[in-house]
């Protein structure tokens, strides 16, 4: 994963540059600047002064700001409509940055920056993304020119969309809008101590986004730490290779455990064959659901993901056998209250999954007949973190083949396809969304099964003839 910062005050190219490294790159560009303008937007639609910090406030609860990414390019969705050019006007400018200096709008459009971040390689454009939201940046650069080529830029663009300006106005509304980001209490346009300044005034786009590229290839060269060793890089859904490998977040001890145990004990005592190992995602913060017949499916989820550590939801009665509990302990398992009071175990697995780690769990939470799945209810626990961590779910369905000695069954783990969290739509303001969601999620664990049974039948069949 590559994070790329880049900061400065408007007009200076940034989204333009950004968006032609983002391609090829091949990585994600994130407009935060976008965000700001759609709560500018929605408190311009209720006739609110946009200064008023309590009137502001009291307008977020009604917000509800979705990022999607339509054939790479980014799309901000107010409450479910897409705006589309209605943020780019000079009143949305100024309406984004009135409202940008009050904290309550900047925590709220926080945690929606730093999820995309963790989920992708990302080229950021904004005024804080050096200093608040990616200070671990792998790149900052501070991107600025003089004014009077900023607003020449601005006005050019406007004109470009048909909008009515004067280049006059462009320049003063500008020079207010650098004046109110700059000076601000909270979270100030300025460069990270640590971010390049690049001065582009007079430059092309061309011999900006040529100069900018070759600062990241400076600034990461030799940050691959790849080795021959390595299993070939992913691809990301515009097909470029990325640029760094994921660090692990597993545990020390997990990787010797697992390393020392996985394929003797996984492949000859437990008998584990997984069939759609292509699927496991190659970045963290994922939550894998499964269906659950056997003490031993926790073993078997964990044998199966090869690239991160699954830290498995485990009753927390299981925390209280001699041995087993700190033995499940130090392999990441945490414990949940099957009887209700669950809280906690959804704020560590809220947590890790933020955290870019990956966690397991049974969405049933006990064990079910292994004839069928559907005959055990499903409780909602899996939905809750995954809406809750903005996380997508690799849904696994475990399969033991039938044999006169129980110690001699097969396992099959089947790793299906991960559901990305956007395509759930999740809306939280509609009734029953757990319950819908976690629906999407059992259908999909019992259809792998399902598809992975029949699969297995026409084998079968085709060897008998
Ligand atoms: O980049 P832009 O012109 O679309 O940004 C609009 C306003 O949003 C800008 O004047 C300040 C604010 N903003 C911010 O405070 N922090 C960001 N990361 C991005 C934008």
């Amino acid at each position: 994963m590559i994070q790329i910062a880049i900061d400065g005050p408007g007009g200076a190219g940034k989204s333009t540059i950004s968006k032609a490294i983002a391609a090829k790159l091949g990585i994600v560009y994130v407009d935060t600047g976008a965000l700001y303008r759609t709560v500018g937007y929605y408190v311009r639609s209720k006739d609110v002064d946009p200064h008023d910090r309590d009137g502001v406030g009291a307008l977020l609860d009604e917000i509800g700001i979705e990022v999607k990414y339509v054939d790479g390019s980014q799309r901000v969705f107010l409450n479910g409509e897409d705006l589309g050019d209605k943020i780019r006007t000079p009143e949305m400018s100024m309406y984004a940055s009135a409202v940008s200096a009050i904290p309550s709008v900047r925590a709220f459009l926080l945690e929606t920056q730093k999820d995309i971040a963790r989920k992708n390689s990302v080229i950021m454009d904004g005024r804080d993304i050096g200093t608040v939201i990616l200070p671990n940046a792998d790149v900052k650069i501070y991107l600025t020119a003089s004014a009077e080529c900023r607003a020449k830029r601005r006005y050019d663009e406007l004109i470009a969309k048909g909008q009515t300006v004067t280049y006059e106005d462009v320049l003063r509304e500008m020079n207010e809008r650098d004046e109110a980001d700059s000076s601000r209490e909270i979270a100030p346009a300025q460069a990270a101590q640590d971010a390049v300044v690049f001065d582009n005034t007079g430059m092309s786009l061309e011999e900006s986004v040529a100069a900018i590229i070759r600062l990241i290839e400076e600034k990461t060269a030799g940050d691959d730490d790849s080795d021959e060793n390595d299993p070939p890089k992913e691809e990301n859904a515009s097909g470029k290779k990325k640029a760094k490998k994921e660090p692990r977040t597993d545990s020390r001890l997990y990787r010797v455990i697992y390393a020392l145990f996985s394929g003797i004990v996984g492949r000859f005592l437990f008998r584990i064959r997984v069939v759609g190992r292509q699927n496991e995602p190659a970045t963290g913060g994922y939550l894998v659901c499964g269906n659950h017949t056997s003490a031993t499916d926790a073993v078997v989820i964990c044998y199966g993901f090869r690239k991160h550590q699954v830290r498995l939801m485990a009753k927390k009665e299981l925390f209280k056998i001699p041995v087993l509990a700190p033995l499940i302990r130090m392999l990441g398992a945490f414990p949940v209250d099957r009887s209700g009071n669950n809280v906690s175990a959804i704020k560590t697995a809220v947590k890790l999954l933020e955290e870019g780690k990956c966690m397991g769990m049974f969405p049933q939470g006990t064990r079910h007949p292994a004839t069928d799945p559907r005959t055990t209810p499903v409780k909602n626990g899996a939905a809750l973190i995954a809406t809750r961590a903005h996380a997508d779910v690799v849904p696994v369905f475990i399969m033991r083949k039938n044999h006169t000695f129980k110690l001699f069954r097969r396992t099959y783990l089947v790793i299906g396809e991960p559901i990305p969290f956007e395509s759930f739509g999740y809306d939280p303001d509609a009734n029953g969304e757990y319950a819908r969601i976690t629906n999407i999620i059992f259908d999909r664990i019992c259809a792998l099964g399902e598809e992975f049974a029949k699969e297995q039948e026409a084998k079968k069949a085709a060897k008998k003839k």
